[in-house]
């Protein structure tokens, strides 16, 4: 009988145990909240990331690949709202000084401050709740903005050298490319630009193991259509990336939508709804694993607004009043990061809609759900149920015994393996143990070479979730599992 996973320490531990994941900088007593994922751990988030690429990018017709820098000029950062608006409103104690993020704030009752009743912040609102270093209650300063972006400096000549951040969201390089991909690529509205990369903010509370990092990795869609077209494309973008999760293993009644109530949007959507997972940190929280956000054309009027500074696009595009005069005459319709529709002979900027997801809080989604302690044939085992398609190694390979020649035939079957599926070779100890660690490292398949293979040429398959045992001939164990594993 399986049993559930009751807290994230349990998975924390595994991770540790096996080489998922590390604390960064281990031998120095880690540093808070930076991660290193180890040879499973890379394995299986390089696979999260390869399932996502192939389903939004490689699958699909209209949409196109980017990687951007991780720096950009200053001036994208102005455009987007960030050096202003990026900020969380925290709450100082004054017992103890710690800043807490005001949306994190609980009462005894343990309910955290909405996020409409922190953005409204005022102090008051805060009376009942309890500093999470100290406990002392209702002992906060009044909320104040915590900017969210890490600064560095660019240069090495103090006289030319500027602050540049680091990005703090991956989409900002798919808005400042949309006008080289469109002069560059055949492809037409709509469609959508992807990109994988690391993201960082300054975040004043990081949370339960990889959940929330200041340094994380994101996949982040960009898909632009017509405006008035927006919400049919909200609605069938929600539906696909919930299929995403379900197709890759993560089960449905662990997922849920949450739509963001309207004082809680973020200053450039129209809409946004959360895809969550049931976590378990405490009672079994919901927690965002993706949003899916109705952006406008905030974005790309913002970008082309920053642009007149660079490149005047409007005439006298550097006079501030010339243009905000021809953008109220729709001026801004005709602009560089506009787009000429063949279909409705119209020109526009066009809207966007954001499915936007964490690569790391999705891996940790994918190992919780995984997860499961269970009692077969009088012995414990812990295992990780992936889905082939994420499983950091698809195959194990052993020989029962060290002689007899079992050992050169494994080695020969994993030989012809290796190159097609990750495969994981072993000799050392009893082979049910060596089954309970690829159990444990989430393994589908494993295929053991034993007395038999030498009188009849067959192996013995062995099946993760069942355990079951079938025999294939050597000959046909390749066909055999890349079927199963569907590669
Ligand atoms: N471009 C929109 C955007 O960045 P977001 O809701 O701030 O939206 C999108 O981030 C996703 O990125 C989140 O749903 C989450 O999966 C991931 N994410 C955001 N901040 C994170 C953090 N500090 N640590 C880990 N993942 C994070």
């Amino acid at each position: 009988m399986a049993e559930t996973l009751k807290s994230l320490d349990e998975v924390v531990s595994l991770c540790k145990r096996r080489g998922f994941i590390f604390p960064s900088s281990d031998i120095y007593g880690g540093l808070a909240s930076c991660y290193d994922y180890g040879p499973l751990g890379v394995e299986l988030k390089r696979n999260v990331k390869e399932a996502w690429w192939q389903a939004v990018v490689q699958r699909r017709d209209d949409m196109v690949g980017l990687d951007c820098a991780i720096l950009m000029h200053p001036l994208a950062w102005k455009a987007s709202g960030h050096v202003d608006k990026f900020a969380d409103l925290v709450a100082e104690c004054k017992k103890c000084n710690t800043r807490t993020r005001v949306d994190h704030l609980q009462g005894r009752e343990g309910e955290e401050t909405t996020k409409h009743a922190a953005a409204a912040g005022a102090a008051n609102s805060l009376a009942d709740k309890l500093c999470p270093k100290c406990g002392a209650a209702g002992q906060f300063t009044e909320p104040m903005p915590f900017k969210l972006m890490f600064e560095t400096q660019m240069g090495a000549n103090v006289e030319d050298s500027m602050t540049v951040y680091l990005r703090p969201e991956t989409a900002q390089g798919i808005f400042a490319n949309f006008a080289n991909v469109l002069d560059t690529t055949r492809i037409k509205v709509p469609f959508g630009i992807a990109q994988i990369g690391k993201s960082f903010r300054n975040e004043v509370t990081t949370k339960a193991f990889i959940f929330r990092t200041r340094e994380f990795e994101q996949m982040e869609i960009e898909f632009f259509c017509r405006p008035g077209t927006e919400d049919e494309w909200w609605e069938r973008w929600k539906q696909e990336r919930m299929r995403w999760y379900t197709d890759l293993g993560i089960r449905r009644e662990n997922l849920r939508f949450r739509e963001h109530e309207k004082d809680e949007l973020a200053h450039y959507a129209k809409a946004c709804v959360d895809v969550e997972y049931r976590f378990p940190f405490g009672q079994g929280d919901w927690q965002e694993l993706e949003g899916i956000a109705s952006r406008t054309d905030y974005d790309l009027r913002q970008h082309q607004r920053g642009m007149r500074t660079v490149t005047p696009w409007i005439e006298g595009g550097k006079d501030t009043l010339k243009v905000k005069l021809a953008e109220e005459h729709g001026e801004w319709k005709r602009g560089p990061l506009s787009y000429f529709d063949d279909e409705t002979k119209e020109r526009y900027i066009p809207y966007v809609i954001e499915p936007s997801a964490g690569a790391d809080r999705a891996t940790l989604a994918f190992l919780v759900d995984a997860y499961a302690e269970e009692e077969v044939r009088g012995e414990r085992r812990n295992v990780l149920r992936f889905h082939p398609a994420i499983a950091p190694i698809k195959t194990g390979v052993f020989p029962l015994v060290k002689k007899d020649g079992l050992p050169e035939k494994a080695r020969a079957i994993y030989d012809d393996l290796k190159g097609q599926l990750a495969c994981f070779y072993d000799e050392k100890g009893a082979v049910g143990r060596r089954y309970r660690r690829q159990d444990e490292a989430g393994t589908p398949y494993c295929v053991t070479v034993d007395g038999q293979t030498n009188e009849d040429g067959t192996v013995t398959v062995r099946e993760r979730d069942s355990m079951d045992q079938v025999r294939v001939s050597m000959d046909q164990v390749k066909a055999y599992l890349r079927d199963k594993l569907g590669r």
